[in-house]
């Protein structure tokens, strides 16, 4: 993989983004989060392997106040963005920026003014048919007036070889070709070895963990809310931290910092992206860049 591929990990969280694209060979130029505590894991876990991205300010907190001008260029945009609703209304009605400060309308402000080659966005399964997918549409929309195109999948953890359900939406563009036109395709789904039982260690009654979440961990087996307690070699087992950090296939030298508590890592774990399934697309889309010829 060429190790000139940039890219910014916006809502950068523990860095699921990070991990996978460094495992190409990408270079990270710029993260943002503005939560304390997830700062610090990913600080913890980033410094030695990318020590220029905590200088020079490229470590951003509220992605509201981010100026372009301050950030480097770069080729890929990232963003696994927090979903809120949007006045979807307003936005058509033309109200003056209705949506000033909606997460969505950050990424786009950013895509406008730094243009990267391509965009690599993540939420919730549910976004495309949230308000009977008008949403989903504007999404689409705002981003192809850009001049990208718009690709998307959900994309769940067993798709990837990962024992955690866990769908997700993926949407990717690529700066100055139409949707119509482009030949980007999602990667294919891969066979599914590594079940939970190997990541808990005993027999399980499931194959694949449910999503995991990032509140309300001591859930009994037996409540239709339960993810976190599953059957192992006839037992009820809670899921550790570390079990779930390989249901999010984050390597084994990920660490938090030692005086993390356990229910802030557990919250951060639970906010991540699944990193060999975000390496698959990231692979797919760093290949497109390489064959596509994007400018
Ligand atoms: C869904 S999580 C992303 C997790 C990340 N992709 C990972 O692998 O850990 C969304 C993140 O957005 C951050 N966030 C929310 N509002 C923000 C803002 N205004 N500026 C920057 N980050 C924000 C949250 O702190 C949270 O870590």
């Amino acid at each position: 993989m060429n190790n000139k591929i940039t890219f910014v990990d916006m809502f950068c969280g523990i860095g699921g983004f990070h991990f996978a694209f460094n495992n190409l060979g990408a270079k990270c130029v710029f993260a943002c989060d503005n939560n304390k505590y997830a700062r610090q894991t990913y600080e913890f876990n980033f410094k030695d392997i990318e020590p220029e991205l905590f200088e020079n300010g490229y470590f951003a907190e509220d992605i509201v106040k981010v100026d372009p001008d301050d950030m480097p260029d770069f080729d890929i945009f990232c963003a696994g963005f927090p979903c809120q609703p949007f006045s979807t209304a307003g936005y058509r009605k033309g109200f003056n920026d209705p949506n000033r400060g909606n997460m969505f309308f950050e990424v786009l402000r950013l895509i406008k003014a730094k243009r990267p080659r391509a965009f690599f966005l993540e939420n919730v399964k549910g976004l495309t048919n949230h308000d009977n997918g008008r949403t989903f549409h504007i999404i689409q929309e705002k981003l192809t007036e850009l001049g990208y195109s718009f690709h998307y999948k959900l994309v769940k953890g067993t798709d990837h070889n990962v024992p955690q359900l866990r769908a997700r939406t993926y949407m990717v563009g690529f700066r100055d070709e139409t949707t119509e036109k482009s030949t980007f395709v999602f990667p294919e789904s891969e066979p599914l070895t590594c079940t939970l039982s190997d990541v808990l260690g005993g027999k399980c009654d499931r194959i694949a963990a449910r999503a995991l979440m990032t509140m309300g961990w001591a859930k009994r087996i037996d409540s239709p809310f339960n993810w976190s307690v599953y059957m192992v070699d006839g037992k009820e087992h809670l899921i550790t931290v570390d079990e779930s950090r390989r249901l999010m296939g984050f390597p084994d030298s990920f660490k938090f910092p030692e005086n993390m508590s356990m229910s802030n890592r557990r919250i951060q774990l639970g906010n991540a992206v699944i990193v060999p399934a975000i390496q698959a697309t990231a692979r797919k889309i760093i290949e497109y860049i390489q064959t596509a010829d994007i400018a």
